[in-house]
């Protein structure tokens, strides 16, 4: 494991900017080359409820740097589970991780999902790049589609394997943009797409939380019998509201999140 957080959010960041072309394009629109500091309000990872890549495995990782959990969320119809975790330093990305409930989906996608985790082991889950590490299975396309059509976000998984799902820019560091309408707009200027699921803008100052995302970039994968462009990563933005007691909101919102899941559909 990382001992270093900036080391880690930096591979974190490389490997998913490698697949996220437009979140480079995005960071320089936002002003990061003249000198405009990007703050990153979260990260998200996504995972299987299996032994050994279970959410509390990958949160080893960032428990192991000081981190400790906040909320859990719950998200009945995509039968996913989530936690988020906080760092005492405000200017620590908080951490999202989300697992899908593979008992409650088909036999089918049951017996794919862990013959795509057969292989793994603790010693792999526990390595320093693991979190960035993409895919540890071999995948057919045909298999891929198969978990597609039962769950956006097991396909998603099985194709991308384990890196940053999304990065999510802090809105309340940001000098030039006050409000996630202007981001959206922002983007819708510069030819991006705003998932549009819910809302383009997901939560409300009552919710302590106003997000927004694009809709993730289509790169080219490798599949063991061909190569196809799919949807990667997107880049999503949050703005927080201060609680009652002065502090900023640290959460996150259900309502909202289960929106933000669908910026990597592939059926759009
Ligand atoms: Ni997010």
């Amino acid at each position: 494991m990382h001992t270093d957080r900036n080391a880690l959010f930096e591979k974190l960041w490389q490997d998913y900017r490698n697949v996220t072309p437009s979140a480079a394009q995005i960071h320089r629109i936002l002003g990061a080359e003249e000198g405009q500091v990007i703050i990153n309000d979260h990260i998200a990872l996504r995972t299987f409820n299996l032994p050994p890549v279970g959410l509390d495995a990958l949160a080893e990782h960032f428990l192991a740097l000081g981190y400790r959990e906040g909320g859990e969320y719950h998200f009945k119809g995509k039968k996913l589970y989530a936690r988020h975790y906080e760092h005492p330093d405000p200017e620590a990305p908080r951490v999202f991780i989300s697992e899908l409930l593979t008992e409650q989906c088909s036999p089918e996608l049951q017996a794919a999902v862990k013959t795509l985790v057969a292989g793994m082991t603790q010693e792999q889950v526990a390595a320093d790049d693991f979190l960035y590490s993409g895919r540890h299975w071999d995948l057919d396309y045909d298999t891929y589609r198969k978990l597609l059509e039962e769950s956006e976000y097991a396909g998603w998984l099985a194709a991308w394997g384990y890196r940053a799902n999304h990065f999510t820019v802090s809105v309340n560091h940001l000098q030039h943009f006050e409000t996630v309408a202007d981001i959206n707009q922002l983007l819708k200027d510069n030819s991006f797409t705003v998932n549009a699921s819910g809302g383009e803008v997901k939560g409300s100052p009552e919710d302590l939380l106003e997000q927004s995302s694009t809709m993730a970039d289509r790169v080219p994968v490798k599949f063991r019998d061909r190569e196809t462009t799919i949807p990667s990563c997107f880049y999503e933005f949050a703005l927080r509201y201060k609680k009652p007691d002065g502090q900023l909101y640290n959460g996150f919102v259900a309502a909202s999140a289960d929106k933000i899941f669908e910026s990597t559909n592939a059926s759009m």
